[in-house]
């Protein structure tokens, strides 16, 4: 039997338009609109792709959104008063500096200038911090805060489940992991981090998930026989692959080999219309947050 498809464009969709409409009631509420700026560095294509649909997204939510883009010969300590100015603008609730940035400029030094309050990505070490913790106010990153949503909203609950997760990444193989253990209603799994240290038994660890999360950035990496029969499958790849049939020629796919897994998995989310449009509603959610704990202050 063929596995349930997961939508996560129809699921982001219903989000978004729950925001839309929250942003609506806070600007009747408070005369403001959520504000986010963008910060954009360089011309590297998924970048600028990414980008650019943040802020058409901003815009149909009806937030206040501008992008700033910079050559990357932009020097570290001009990109600093950049984020200080930012920082001090009571008019802007929330920033986003896309990564990756070039090599001369030093990406730690830059996520934590930005104001633990306005870093809606939760890439500060405040944030990350107290996502650990699992108290206090904070931003989980967009992409494990969508995850934790498409599940919600899928009646998948992760409690006492084994989920396993593969890639250790700061944006989302750590967070998700965090998340998922944290002692709260939907969360409350047993979560095991593999990655490349698994070596040879990878498969193992793999075959012993009730849920299993694929975010190493490698292509097709997750096949049939490392998934157990019945799990679900969250694909958080987001791999642009040589296509030649395709105008641009290439095209988008996931870490897991989709077409032989969802023979295997009971559910399990496609790429594209997984996990990405997720993402990008939570940009949204964080950035209307960051504006009502502001406005508030
Ligand atoms: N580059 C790849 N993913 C992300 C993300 O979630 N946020 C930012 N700022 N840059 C990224």
């Amino acid at each position: 039997m063929s596995a349930r498809i997961i939508d996560g464009k129809r699921i982001a969709e219903e989000v978004r338009a729950e925001i839309k409409e929250q942003a609506a009631a806070f600007f009747a509420r408070t005369g403001i609109r959520p504000r986010i700026v963008f910060l954009l560095v360089g011309e590297n294509p998924a970048s600028m792709v990414y980008v650019r649909n943040k802020g058409k997204s901003s815009e149909e939510a009806g937030f206040s959104h501008e992008t700033l883009t910079f050559p990357t010969t932009i020097t570290e300590s001009e990109l600093l008063d950049v984020i200080a100015k930012l920082n001090a603008d009571k008019a802007t609730h929330a920033l986003l500096c896309q990564l990756p940035l070039p090599k001369h400029i030093n990406e730690d030094r830059i996520l934590e200038a930005i104001a633990p309050e306005k870093d809606i990505d939760g890439f500060h070490p405040m944030n990350v911090g107290r996502l650990l913790i699992g108290r206090g106010e904070y931003f989980a990153p967009c992409t494990p805060a969508g995850i934790m949503v498409m599940l919600e909203r899928e009646k998948i609950n992760a409690s006492g489940k084994h989920v396993v997760v593969v890639g250790r990444s700061n944006i989302v193989g750590k967070p998700i992991a965090a998340l998922l253990a944290q002692k709260a209603p939907n969360a409350n799994a047993v979560v095991t981090l593999a990655h490349t240290g698994a070596g040879k038994r990878l498969t193992e660890f793999t075959r012993s998930a009730d849920i299993l999360i694929a975010a190493m950035g490698v292509p097709h990496a997750i096949t049939a026989d490392m998934v157990s029969p019945g799990a679900i499958v969250i694909d958080v790849g987001m791999n642009s692959i040589p296509d030649a049939t395709k105008k641009s020629g290439s095209r988008l796919t996931g870490d897991v080999d989709f077409d032989a897994v969802k023979e295997v998995a009971s559910a399990i989310t496609p790429v594209p219309g997984g996990v990405g449009p997720m993402t990008i509603a939570m940009v949204l959610r964080n950035t209307l947050t960051a504006a009502e704990r502001q406005v508030r202050s």
